[in-house]
């Protein structure tokens, strides 16, 4: 069927973070939501269909998984990622962020260190620090309007005995940037030397735009395999963010236990019924959508690319490889961190990432989320320009 990304849906009073926390977040109501990750599209019909039919039965009770539920993930996984998976390295999480707040909690003493690439996705570093480890930083490099790790840096920063884990995001919200296998291999190999566990957050993996490509960490090579953790859900690339099903993958059996041992301390290892067949609908099924919606983001990419080039070009754009998330560099508008805050809730009335939230690396910079309908995009540029054209 044809899928219709035009729509505007109306999503107030709908228990939406992004739509019903502006006032508290932002203290403006009336900003236009350009922030939250998720996206303002309906997910596939057959995931709609499939919520709709567990909801019709009128029987909640508690869930199993059944094998299909696994053999879902493992052919999405084979088909879009060539990554042949073994069920029995699959573990369940409700959300990848409470799976890294799990892997801290089993894989480190209080006072230990993880590693992160910031500008990166802020709950990496509350997770760390709830969990009573301390962040270690290894700035991405800006060179020519892309990022790049800075190897040099993480030598010298793993060379600590305390440092334990580094939390790779792949591909890296908020800078866009799909990792090729080179520089996998030589992060990869730096982790292994140093006996850190590289936990792959790839919740980003299936939303690429055109000419790029995904690696999973661990397809690498069996010892990278065997020295990570992937963290993978349906929920960025489907739209399910709010059904809280992550599937975690962990091909060395140690690991493995460790994890299971912690969930079950938890007693957090239930699916919600809900959440589990709308990830085996929109693995089997949801395709069609995906194939849809991947040239729909594209063409808005080009289409912001292009407003902020003839229309703001004091705002330059990093170019993303993957995620519908665009890292804007403000930093020409002169505007300190506060200031260009309020100038983008209360001059242009648009609620957007703050970059600061990402790290001090992100000072200057802005977050915006293009997974709209392209009227709703156009709205928020407009909003944009008027307001640096009147500073
Ligand atoms: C890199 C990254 N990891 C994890 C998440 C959130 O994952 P979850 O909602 O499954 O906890 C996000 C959401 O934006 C993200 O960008």
């Amino acid at each position: 069927m044809k899928y219709n990304f035009d729509e505007v849906i109306d999503r107030t009073n709908y228990h939406s973070v992004k739509w019903d926390e502006l006032e508290t977040t932002f203290g403006a109501k009336d900003a236009l939501p350009m922030w939250v990750a998720d996206m303002e599209f309906r997910s596939p019909k057959p995931v709609i269909e499939a919520i709709k039919k567990a909801a019709e039965h009128g029987i909640y009770g508690y869930t199993s998984r059944p094998d299909s539920y696994y053999q879902a993930i493992i052919d999405w996984m084979e088909r879009r990622h060539h990554w042949k998976l073994k069920k029995n390295w699959l573990a369940f999480s409700p959300g990848v962020v409470p799976a890294l707040s799990f892997i801290i909690r089993a894989f480190t003493q209080a006072g230990d260190k993880v590693v992160v690439q910031p500008p990166v996705y802020y709950p990496f570093f509350k997770v760390i620090e709830n969990n009573g480890c301390h962040v270690v930083n290894n700035p991405l490099k800006l060179s020519n309007k892309k990022y790049f790790m800075d190897w040099e840096d993480l030598e010298k920063k793993v060379d600590d005995p305390r440092v334990r884990l580094l939390i790779l995001c792949s591909p890296h919200n908020p800078v866009g940037r799909v990792w090729q296998k080179e520089e996998l291999i030589i992060l990869g190999e730096i982790c292994l030397k140093h006996n850190i566990i590289v936990v792959s957050d790839e919740i980003h993996a299936d939303i690429l735009f055109e000419g790029h490509k995904h690696i999973p960490f661990a397809t690498i090579s069996p010892a990278f395999a065997h020295n990570s953790i992937t963290c993978t859900a349906p929920s960025k690339t489907f739209n399910l963010a709010g059904l809280q099903t992550s599937t975690i993958i962990i091909p060395n059996k140690k690991y493995y236990k460790i994890y299971k041992n912690i969930l079950d301390s938890l007693a957090l290892d239930e699916n919600n019924v809900f959440g589990l067949v709308a990830l085996e609908a929109a693995y089997r099924y949801g395709e069609e959508w995906l194939e849809q919606l991947l040239p729909y983001l594209n063409e808005n990419l080009e289409f912001l690319m292009k407003y902020f080039r003839e229309r703001i070009p004091k705002i330059k754009v990093i170019k993303p490889e993957g995620t519908y998330l665009i890292w804007l560099d403000c930093r020409q508008l002169g505007l300190n961190t506060r200031d260009l805050n309020n100038f983008m809730i209360k001059k242009a009335r648009v609620a957007l990432d703050d970059g600061y939230w990402f790290g001090t690396e992100g000072k200057g910079f802005m977050r915006i989320n293009i997974a709209c309908p392209r009227s709703f995009l156009e709205e928020g540029l407009k909003r944009i320009e008027k307001a640096v054209n009147s500073m």
